[in-house]
Parts: C-alpha cells; structure tokens; sequence
C-alpha cells in the first residue's frame, strides 16, 4: 500500500508526470541499450524502439498504475500486471535487471525534472517503481515455475512449412534438443527468436497453433517492411530457431463467465490464429459450449486455415462458422462485419483478433447491442500502449 506521504506527491504531480513520461522513456531506452547493448541480444525487439512502440508501453503503463493505485486504495490493476508479466517471461525477463530498469528510469527523469526531482519527489515514485516491479517479479516467478523446464528459449527445428495464402505461412518446428515441453493454453503466444543478418537475436511473438505433442506450430504473416516475419517466412525445413515457452493470459479459459453465452469469436486476417487454437480445444473437449466463430477477409484467396476452422467447427455440437468476405458472393455475407446479420445479445461474451479498425467496429457493434465492455476480450498483436482503461486492450500496430 502506498504510504500517505507519498500518496500526497504522486497526486500532485501525476499529470506532470504523465506529460514528461513519453519524453523521459525514449531517452532511458537509449541510454540503458547503449550502455547495455547485451539486452538487445533476444529480448528487447530493436524495431519496437525506433518506432516508439515499446518506450510508449512502459510509460503508459507507469502512470497508469500511479493513478490507478491512488484511485483504488490497496488493490492493484491485475490485469495489466499480469498481461506484462506474461510478456515479460515469455522474453526470459530476470528479476535482477529491475534494479537496471529502475536506475537508467529514475536517471533520465532526473535530467527531465531538473530541480524539482527533490529527495520527496524520487522517493514516492521509486515507491510507485517498486510496487509495480515487486507485482511483476513474484507473477513472473510463479510463471517461471509452472513450465516444464528452466530455460528461457530452447532451439527448435523447421520440420514443415506450408503457404496457407498469399502472405501467410504455417511452420511446424520440432524440438532440436531434450528439453522437456511444456503444455500450451488454447490463446497463448510463443516468442520465437532468429537471427537478423547482422547477427543479433531478436523475438517476436506468435499465437500457438494446435499442433503434434511433441511439436510448436505458428502462423506467420509476412511483412515485407518488417525485420523478423521476412526471415521467419524465408526459413527452409532443417533451419532452427529458438523458441520460448508458452505464455499468454488471454486464453479459453478466460472466456468462460457464468451465464454469458455464446461465445463470440470475431477475428481478421491472421488474427485467425487464436481462433483456430479455440476451436481445436473445444472439438478435443467435446465441449457443448455455444460458440460462434465469425471471421472477415478480403476473399476465399486471401482466409488463410478456412478449411482447418471449418473442420473443427464442425465437429462441435454448438459451434458456428461465419464469414464476412469483400469478395462479392464469396463469403455467408458480403462486406465487412454487420452485427445486424448476427443474433447479438446482451449476454454475449466476445473475443476479437484483429486490426485496429476492426476491433473498434466490432467494439462498437457489440457495445450498441448491450454487451457490457468488460465481457469483449481483445488479443493485441503488438505492445499494448496503456494509456487508457485497464479492460481497454488497444491493436495499434498494423499486422
Ligand atoms: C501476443 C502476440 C501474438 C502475435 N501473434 C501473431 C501470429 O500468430 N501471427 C503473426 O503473423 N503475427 C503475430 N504477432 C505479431 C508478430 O509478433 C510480429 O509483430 C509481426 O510478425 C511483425 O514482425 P516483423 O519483425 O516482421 O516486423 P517489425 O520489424 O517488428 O516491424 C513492425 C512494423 O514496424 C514498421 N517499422 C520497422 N522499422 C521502422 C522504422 N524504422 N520506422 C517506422 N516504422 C518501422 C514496419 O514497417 C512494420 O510494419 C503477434 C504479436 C503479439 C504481441
Ligand atoms: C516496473 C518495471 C517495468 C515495467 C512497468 C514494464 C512495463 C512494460 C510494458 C508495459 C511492456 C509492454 C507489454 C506489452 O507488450 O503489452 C513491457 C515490455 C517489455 N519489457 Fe518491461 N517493464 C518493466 C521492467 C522491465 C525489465 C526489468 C526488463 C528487462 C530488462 C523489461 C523488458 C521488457 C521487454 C524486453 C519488453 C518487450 C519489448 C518489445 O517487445 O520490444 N521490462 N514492459
């Protein structure tokens, strides 16, 4: 619990705080990965620190904290917490380099502050860095203890590789050494590292797709402009990479809530994958479970996995598939989503994976229709700026 002296100087200077934070990360980012370069080798994305995507995370997710702990006397914001911690394990984050964090952090809003970083000023917020950092150390502890090894990354080798449309690639790897497997959560994401041309280790996430016991499977969509996908989608059965274990909070088992159903599962794109990962669980449980999958593409050409989530839609007793395709005549409905072609209720709970224009139509859509913003889940594919509310997930980066 933050203590009363403190709690007096983060009221007063949150919003100034929250003015100069996006000034002050980007400058400790370049600093600390200047001096300690060791921590781009496979865990910070270098490309997340040019485009500014990460710096904003962590500064969002700072003062957001601030004020959530100054709203809510003695709790703290949960899901945040736990959405970063699962980020965090899934690139081997240690506990030791909080101290390395806290002491780059507080140096560059030090320099931002000049003299009013005071002795009073630094200590309530090093109270609020290490409220945060000790939440995350113990949930990424227990993180690390629930798999089934101790390592970070382990390599693994492409065994198939496969064009499921035009941009989209799925790659089964198997394990290149006997490192036990963990088990792996319908929704959860892997990071995957490979090597850039100039040597450096970078990860980037992805969605695990159902797959063989003893086997990782990911779909990867390229983008030519970014640094990792062309590799990953340029890899030749025999080639290997390292691969993380699974991690990831926003799974099937999240999306049970007494008494709201069906499940609505809206996806775009690759944002297929977790959908994919859904329907595959549920037809293994034999699940009666009332689900709808409605996915949106350009065309029949374009819907990577169609037949893969046909299939294990139509081995679920209530399960549906339905799609909103541009290609006239293609699709059960022709167009971008249209939440009037579906029997939306306020008791639905809903999933979305997809670019940010979509999410934000289907947000929309649902909200209209009754269903409470705090029952639609949204998976982001990139860092999650936290500048808004705790149950607001925003996609921001294009995939
Ligand atoms: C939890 C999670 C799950 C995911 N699951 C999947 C999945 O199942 N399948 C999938 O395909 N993807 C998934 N992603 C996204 C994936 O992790 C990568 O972000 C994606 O593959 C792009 O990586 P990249 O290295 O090719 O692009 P990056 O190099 O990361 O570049 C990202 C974008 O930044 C732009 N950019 C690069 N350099 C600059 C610069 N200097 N200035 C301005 N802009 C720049 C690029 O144009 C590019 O569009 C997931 C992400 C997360 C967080
Ligand atoms: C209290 C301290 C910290 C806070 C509040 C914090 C916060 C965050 C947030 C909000 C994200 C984005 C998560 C997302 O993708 O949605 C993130 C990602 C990340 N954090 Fe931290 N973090 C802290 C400490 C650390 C430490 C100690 C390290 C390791 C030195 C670290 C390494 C990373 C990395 C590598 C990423 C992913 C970045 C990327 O994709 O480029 N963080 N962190």
């Amino acid at each position: 619990m933050l203590s009363e002296s403190s709690r007096q100087i983060i009221e007063e200077t949150l919003p100034d705080m929250q003015e100069r934070i996006r000034r002050i990360t980007p400058a400790f980012y370049d600093e600390m990965l200047t001096e300690r370069e060791d921590l781009l080798d496979g865990m910070f994305s270098r490309v997340d620190q040019v485009v500014g995507t990460q710096p904003q995370a962590l500064a969002g997710s700072i003062t957001f904290f601030a004020s959530y702990v100054l709203n809510h006397p003695g709790s703290s914001p949960d899901e945040i917490l736990t959405r970063v911690a699962h980020k965090h394990a899934s690139l081997g984050v240690p506990a030791e380099e909080y101290v390395t964090v806290y002491q780059f952090l507080f140096k560059a809003i030090e320099k931002e502050f000049g003299e009013e970083y005071t002795p009073e000023f630094r200590d309530a917020w090093t109270e609020i860095y290490w409220m945060m950092a000790d939440a995350l150390i113990r949930i990424e502890r227990s993180l690390y203890d629930s798999q089934a090894n101790d390592q970070v990354n382990a390599p693994f080798t492409l065994v198939k590789k496969e064009q499921k449309a035009d941009k989209i690639f799925d790659l089964v790897f198997e394990p290149a050494d006997d490192t036990p497997l963990s088990d792996i959560k319908a929704g959860q994401y892997l990071s995957v590292i490979v090597k850039t041309k100039d040597g450096l280790r970078q990860p980037r996430q992805y969605v695990a797709l159902p797959c063989g016991l003893n086997q990782r499977r990911i779909a990867v969509e390229l983008d030519r402009t970014g640094e990792i996908s062309p590799i990953l989608t340029g890899l030749q059965v025999g080639d290997t990479v390292e691969i993380s274990n699974p991690y990831g909070d926003l799974t099937l088992e999240k999306t049970v809530t007494d008494g709201f159903s069906p499940l609505y599962v809206f996806t775009q794109g690759i944002g297929i994958a977790p959908a994919l990962a859904f329907a595959h669980q549920l037809a293994l449980e034999h699940a009666a479970r009332d689900i709808i999958f409605v996915h949106a593409d350009e065309s029949l050409r374009t819907w990577a996995y169609r037949e893969e989530l046909e299939e294990a839609t139509g081995k679920l007793p209530r399960g549906k598939l339905i799609s909103f395709l541009q290609a006239s005549g293609e699709g059960d409905f022709t167009g971008s989503i249209n939440m009037k072609k579906l029997e939306i209720t306020p008791r639905s709970f809903a999933y979305v994976c997809g670019p940010v224009d979509f999410k934000q139509t289907v947000r929309s859509g649902l909200i209209a229709n009754g269903v409470p913003g705090k029952n639609i889940q949204f998976e982001t594919f990139g860092s999650d700026p936290y500048m808004h509310t705790a149950t607001r997930r925003t996609m921001h980066r294009r995939y």
